[in-house]
């Protein structure tokens, strides 16, 4: 089974998560960048205000083709309760992605809000299949358990 990782991270945490799953199932990180520079302050008034509007930052890489993967796993920082404007521009820039098999989970503080709602509706628009969905809060990652979950699913949802 052949995983491609996309993911954002702004400090390291959802970046922390995702090699771990690479270290456990494989497969190949495809880190986002914002094109658009985040301070602490911007982060939480103009991010925020961008995610909550779930607007979609220009990236880098501006394309993701997943063609030659079997499962696409997905992870996302919490930002106002939705996933990042940059995680936003990442969906946007999948190439290859009907009908594929997906992952999600986001990183947060304890309060993810709508963030993986929307990111399946947003994956289902370009026709892939999210089949399964996990939330790590700052509590989760002290003890891993919900870590271990995530790579069991991954693990899992790569055969049809
Ligand atoms: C701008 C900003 C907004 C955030 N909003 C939320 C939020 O709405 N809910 C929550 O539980 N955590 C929130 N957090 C905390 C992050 O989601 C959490 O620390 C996450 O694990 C960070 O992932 P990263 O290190 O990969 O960027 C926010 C953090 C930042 C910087």
């Amino acid at each position: 089974m052949k995983i491609c990782i996309v993911l954002h991270s702004y400090s390291g945490i959802t970046r922390g998560v995702a090699e771990k799953i690479r270290t456990a199932c494989g497969g190949d990180l495809v880190e986002v960048k914002s094109r658009k520079e985040y301070s602490k302050i911007s982060a939480y008034t103009i991010g925020c205000m961008r995610a909550r509007r779930g607007e979609k930052d220009p990236i880098d890489p501006d394309v993701i083709d997943v063609t030659p993967y079997d499962l696409v796993v997905i992870g996302t920082p919490v930002w106002a309760f939705r996933a990042t404007p940059a995680m936003n521009g990442a969906m946007a820039a999948l190439k290859g992605c009907e009908g594929k098999s997906a992952v999600i989970f986001a990183t947060c503080g304890g309060s993810p809000g709508e963030t993986l709602p929307f990111m399946r509706q947003a994956l289902g628009e370009k026709g892939m299949n999210v089949r399964g969905e996990c939330v790590i809060t700052k509590k989760d990652l002290g003890t891993g358990a919900k870590t271990d979950e995530l790579i069991a699913l991954v693990g899992a949802s790569g055969n049809p």
